[in-house]
């Protein structure tokens, strides 16, 4: 997933400009692939990756240190900390997602960056009307997640939280649609879909063990995974990276 979004966004890990930042911090680092590489692209910096679970550390640039912690639970940082805060795929499967959002912004020093990257857990069809079975599918999958107060609309949310949030300027969005088969014209494109697809179908494999409760199936579940990879549907995802840089604070009268 990462080298298809890195490819897409030509090579590099964010198009928002960081100038040259001394402490950074990726919440929901996942392989921890986007910070050892900050870490390595910006030697002079100390990078942070956080997780819930461990990340495997044999890569892991000197200059990166990981941190476990549940940031449903926990939060360990310092207001005005970090010149870089980022979180990538991470909003969009927490509980009460502003909550957690407005605690990262409070962790960037005054004119750093929050970088704030996330899907719409949606699919749409581009060319004709969704498939009963990607219907279906997601009618439960919605339900079960507004039970825990999980958002499947976050992305499409995140530039709005920014602007509202008053404590940025230069507030950007790059909205792309990652298509489930290779319909589009931009191969970098169709490459983000194909790895997103692929991610989603491997993480959905056993999700009717746990939302059984609220009517998956195994048989749901393949209907589904069937759908996305079926060449007549030009099925796609909503993809949205945001960025903005926080106001200087003033100076005192
Ligand atoms: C979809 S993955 C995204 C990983 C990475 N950011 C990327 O873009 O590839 C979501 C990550 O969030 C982590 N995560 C989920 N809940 C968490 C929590 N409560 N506290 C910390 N990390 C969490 C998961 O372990 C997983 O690594």
């Amino acid at each position: 997933m990462h080298s298809g979004l890195k490819a897409f966004l030509g090579g590099i890990n964010t198009q928002a400009p960081l100038g040259n930042p001394k402490a950074i911090l990726e919440l929901g680092a996942g392989s921890g692939v986007w910070a050892f590489e900050m870490a390595q692209q910006f030697p002079e910096a100390q990078v942070t990756a956080v997780d819930i679970s461990p990340v495997n550390e044999t890569h892991k640039p000197a200059n990166c240190k990981f941190q476990q912690v549940n940031l449903t639970k926990d939060w360990p940082f310092e207001p005005e900390s970090f010149d870089v805060v980022h979180m990538r795929f991470l909003l969009v499967h927490m509980p009460n997602w502003p909550e957690l959002a407005a605690k990262a912004a409070s962790a960037v020093k005054p004119g750093g960056y929050l970088l704030l990257e996330d899907i719409d857990h949606h699919i749409y069809r581009e060319n004709g009307p969704l498939p009963d079975e990607v219907s279906k599918f997601y009618d439960i999958y919605h339900s079960h997640m507004g039970k825990t107060n999980v958002d499947p609309d976050t992305g499409v949310k995140l530039k709005t939280f920014l602007d509202e949030s008053k404590l940025f300027e230069e507030v950007q969005c790059l909205e792309f649609h990652a298509p489930m088969v290779p319909f589009k014209e931009d191969a970098k494109l169709n490459k983000v879909g194909e790895v997103m697809r692929i991610s989603l179908t491997r993480a959905y494999a056993s999700l009717h063990l746990r939302m059984g409760e609220s009517g998956m199936t195994p048989e749901i579940i393949k209907g589904y995974a069937d759908k996305l990879h079926d060449p007549n549907h030009w099925l796609y995802m909503p993809i949205f990276f945001t960025w903005a840089r926080k106001h200087e604070k003033k100076a005192e009268a």
